[in-house]
């Protein structure tokens, strides 16, 4: 039975959160005073992604290769046939993925975003579409860099931050039609839908919205690729909420996926709990066209650009991504940070998805307009008064316009990534509570401007400040109130 691993305490009657697992190996935080947390985020240029970890208490920043490895994934790293040709492990891993998925080819690359730029330098010619429910960052930088244009057709429900809708992350049927037909299919370079739609708040999709999806698709003679990055939260919530699914096996919805699209593609920093990527398919001509720059841009077929060690614990992560009692842990994490931070009124994206939990930078920071970079200046407040590291998911995430105009984003969001396994109850209500804390206080903080802004993917490298130093007035109310506390 997969019974979710809520339970209610008897006294608070409070929907407590249970791991099905146990701490075996620990890595000690730190949490410095808030003086030089304001010190530190300042020389980070108000940038999350250029803190140093030393200075961070809770790295909520990404899931991305940071999820807890289990015993059995450890175990096998002292396995690994460490050979750069034919090697054991390759096929040992070939066989797990071939399993799950169903495809007939496996390319290994060194994370998802190196799929995606194959698949891109494969699939796209200049000034052709790709479709996709929603965008993520690297996807589209790579499709863009060659040429081509994103089209999202997310449903107008997906875009509203709070909703009751079980699939936020579903492709408008209608839209899609209307747009294959408007575009024709020899402008259109592939249809892509992701799991766990990463940027409106990790959505999911469902797998009936999946299935028309592919029968466009089909109908057309279009390529359509499904972005398994976050497949895990999305099996999670087929299972708990799709009608028709709540006695299917995990491993025959997975393979039931994969088998409506021509290509499935994921990072391993996130399905599989270790660092690489790899690309499926059973379709001949894509896979010699692929290989050929598997080899040139990442490594030899057996291993492309990924540690051989990783690639046999690979094997066990994705065979444990298949277990119920694994999977639901990110979810009900997530549902257990929302509803702690709803208690206190702080705005968030509904229902809690996947991946992590998503603050409304928008309506927390009423008073700051997009161009001012709300969920920067959010994420940034954050830190600060809690050592928290989220990351910026709203305008500065996004590519200037071709004109130098800002691309304002649809969603202006913070997120509190929950890596696999790795924080417990007491870390969420800290976070809740330092939060919770700000959101007595925004009106303190301020809006972000550049001092440094590159090109491409700015929200990496890019260096702001904080407009009328905010931060200082905000390190000193934090001071009045938390005293010598940290
Ligand atoms: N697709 C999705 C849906 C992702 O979330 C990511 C990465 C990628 C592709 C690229 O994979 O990092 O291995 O190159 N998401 C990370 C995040 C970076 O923090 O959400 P990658």
């Amino acid at each position: 039975m997969n019974e979710v691993k809520f339970f209610f305490n008897q006294t608070g009657g409070e929907r407590i959160p249970l791991e099905m697992h146990k701490a075996k190996m620990v890595q000690r935080l730190h949490l410095l005073p808030v003086d030089e947390r304001q010190a530190a985020i300042e020389n980070a240029g108000f940038n999350t992604f250029l803190l140093k970890n030393r200075d961070v208490f809770l790295d909520m920043l990404t899931d991305s290769g940071v999820n807890a490895m289990s015993d059995e994934q450890y175990a096998a790293l002292l396995r690994a046939d460490d050979s750069y040709a034919g090697s054991e492990t390759f096929y040992r891993l070939e066989a797990e993925l071939s399993k799950m998925f169903g495809k007939k080819y496996f390319l290994p690359a060194h994370q998802g975003r190196a799929c995606e730029h194959i698949l891109a330098k494969t699939l796209v010619k200049p000034g052709q579409a790709v479709i996709m429910n929603f965008h993520f960052t690297t996807t589209k930088a790579h499709i863009t860099l060659l040429g081509g244009k994103v089209i999202e057709l997310l449903t107008d429900e997906g875009l509203k931050v709070e909703s009751d809708i079980a699939f936020k992350g579903d492709m408008d049927i209608e839209k899609l039609k209307s747009t294959v037909q408007a575009l024709g299919k020899e402008n259109i370079a592939f249809i892509r839908v992701e799991a766990g739609t990463n940027l409106i708040g990790g959505q999911p999709v469902s797998v009936k919205n999946m299935r028309e999806v592919s029968q466009i698709c089909k109908a057309n003679g279009i390529t359509s690729v499904f972005d398994a990055s976050l497949l895990s939260d999305n099996l999670y919530f087929i299972k708990t909420r799709e009608q028709g699914y709540e006695n299917t096996e995990i491993s025959d919805i997975t393979r039931e996926i994969a088998s409506l699209f021509d290509i499935v593609y994921f990072s391993a920093r996130k399905l599989g709990c270790v660092r690489g990527g790899g690309i499926l398919t059973s379709n001949d001509e894509l896979h010699i066209a692929m290989r050929e720059l598997v080899t040139l841009y990442e490594g030899f077929l057996t291993y492309g650009g990924m540690s051989v060690k990783e690639m046999e614990a690979l094997a066990v992560g994705l065979r444990e991504a298949l277990d119920f009692n694994v999977i639901e842990q990110t979810p009900i994490f997530v549902e257990a940070l929302t509803n702690e931070l709803r208690k206190f009124g702080v705005p968030t994206v509904l229902p809690a998805g996947g991946l992590g939990c998503h603050i409304d930078a928008k309506r927390f920071l009423e008073h700051i307009p997009q161009s001012e970079y709300p969920a920067g200046a959010l994420a940034a407040a954050i830190y600060l008064v809690g050592g928290i590291r989220g990351m910026e998911r709203g305008t500065l995430s996004e590519q200037r316009n071709d004109d130098g105009s800002e691309h304002f984003a649809e969603m202006e969001l913070v997120r509190l990534a929950l890596p696999k396994r790795v924080f417990t109850l007491s870390h969420i209500k800290f976070v809740a509570d330092r939060v919770a804390w700000l959101y007595r206080n925004r009106h303190l903080i301020g809006g972000l401007e550049f001092v440094d802004e590159p090109s491409i993917l700015r929200f990496f490298f890019g260096r702001l400040r904080a407009k009328n130093d905010w931060h200082i007035r905000l390190t000193e109310a934090f001071k009045r109130d938390f005293g010598e506390s940290l």
